[in-house]
């Protein structure tokens, strides 16, 4: 039987258009804002049509020894081009760009993780550390 976590894939973003690329600091104050942005199709755009498009972006943070994530934030993308004339039809597309803000007093993981309606799951990491 498949495992869920054997369907996130993951490979370089600078190669792969559905990598959702984690840009955050890599070093942190104790409860400092950390301000973080997701891009997917960073390098390589992704096609963003009403057949093909990237439909969500989730962020988990895993502190250093802990068991369990936190999600951060989870967004959506809902404009797809879309209208009563039809697919690709409206010209209002959203983007899979997000920046969203945390704190934490520990140092930890950011994890993300997309989705492509044709192409499945994907994920990244970055480690941060906090002085
Ligand atoms: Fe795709």
């Amino acid at each position: 039987m498949p495992d869920l976590k054997e369907l996130i894939q993951s490979a370089d973003w600078k190669t792969e258009k559905h990598v959702p690329v984690i840009d955050a600091p890599e070093k942190v104050k104790k409860g400092e804002v950390i301000q973080v942005s997701v891009t997917v199709g960073k390098e390589i755009a992704h096609p963003n049509t009403t057949a093909h498009h990237i439909s969500w972006v989730v962020l988990f943070f895993l502190a250093d020894g802990e068991k369990f994530p936190y999600q951060i934030a989870r967004f959506e993308f809902l404009a797809h081009g879309a209208s009563a004339q039809g697919p690709d039809t409206s010209s209002v597309y959203s983007f899979p760009v997000v920046t969203c803000s945390f704190k934490t007093d520990k140092p930890g993981t950011i994890m993300s993780s997309s989705y492509c309606n044709i192409h499945g799951l994907w994920g990244s990491s970055k480690k941060i550390t906090v002085e």
